[in-house]
């Protein structure tokens, strides 16, 4: 699953809220390169989520072209934009949205079955992602019987499982204690490298500065140039953030399986949770 080149020119998107016109985002340009691990930061109501959502086909901007492995996703119908989720983006987000009553291998295996794998691959896959995101003890396990880093890296399994090129995550680390959100972010890192994934996160997390490639700053729904990227120069001035030593070593991709063709069904895995907004 080689990554994608993201691509976003001038974007522009209003919301109408009670008879009043929001600009949520205003002329954002930005590329991500194929592997790269890019953090969107910013202050809350900045543009984030919006950007991100755009980028994954959920919705679509007022204005400007939003372009991911050459194909354009503003002008995808409702059918290819389903489609292009389904294949080309892994969701993974804040509050990891397992289904409660499925081990960690059955929620991993869940996109899989949807995608009509049979089920030995299935298994196989689940049993593989596992392993790469340091979980192959918990296999068995429900979420409620897992940390939440544990229940997030099972949410990374599952948001990999059918391979996708580009993997959005809106506040992995949200719900996290600091040790455990370095852990998810070195994650994130090392699938960016060595699955070659694209990844883009939004974060308020300034633990993200460690392991993040590049990091861009949202102010007022613009990109911030550098010297007006006040988050970020908050960051700073508070220090580098702390290297914790003793971090499990990075894991080992194995090597994956390409999916079996066959016909998925209409079932569209990012209706399952939808990025849940959080007053800050
Ligand atoms: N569906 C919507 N209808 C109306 N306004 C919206 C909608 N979605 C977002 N907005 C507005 O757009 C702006 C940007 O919101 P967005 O959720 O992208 O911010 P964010 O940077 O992700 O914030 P946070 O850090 O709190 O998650 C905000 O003013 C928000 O109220
Ligand atoms: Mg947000």
């Amino acid at each position: 699953m080689p990554g994608v080149p993201v691509e976003v020119r001038d974007v522009t998107r209003r919301f109408l809220r009670g008879g009043e016109e929001v600009w949520a985002l205003r002329g954002v340009s930005l590329r991500v390169e194929p592997g790269e691990f890019l953090a969107l930061i910013g202050r809350s109501g900045s543009g984030k989520t919006t950007l991100l959502n755009l980028i994954a086909g959920l919705d679509r901007p007022t204005s400007g072209e939003v372009e991911v492995g050459g194909a354009r996703v503003d002008r995808m119908s409702e059918r290819e934009r389903t489609r292009y989720r389904r294949r080309v983006v892994g969701f993974v987000f804040q509050s990891f949205a397992l289904l409660p009553l499925l081990s960690a291998s059955e929620n991993v295996e869940l996109p899989l079955r949807i995608a009509g794998w049979p089920a030995r691959a299935r298994s196989e896959r689940a049993r593989q992602l596992l392993a790469l995101v340091g979980l192959a003890k918990r296999a068995h396990h429900r979420p409620y019987e897992l940390s939440g880093g544990e229940q997030q890296r099972v949410a990374i399994a599952r948001a990999l499982a059918v391979q996708p090129s580009l993997l959005l995550a809106d506040e992995p680390t949200g719900e996290l204690d600091s040790v455990t959100a370095m852990e998810i972010f070195q994650l994130l890192r090392d699938v960016a490298r060595s699955e070659g994934v694209t990844v883009i996160v939004c974060t308020h997390d300034r633990l993200v500065a460690e392991y993040a490639g590049r990091i861009e700053e949202l102010r007022d729904g613009r990109l911030a140039p550098p010297a007006e990227r006040d988050v970020w120069q908050r960051w700073q001035a508070r220090g580098a953030p702390p290297r914790m030593p003793g971090l499990r070593p990075a894991p080992v991709a194995p090597a994956l399986e390409p999916p079996p063709s066959s016909e998925p069904s209409e079932e569209d895995i990012s209706r399952w949770a939808p990025p849940e907004r959080r007053q800050r």
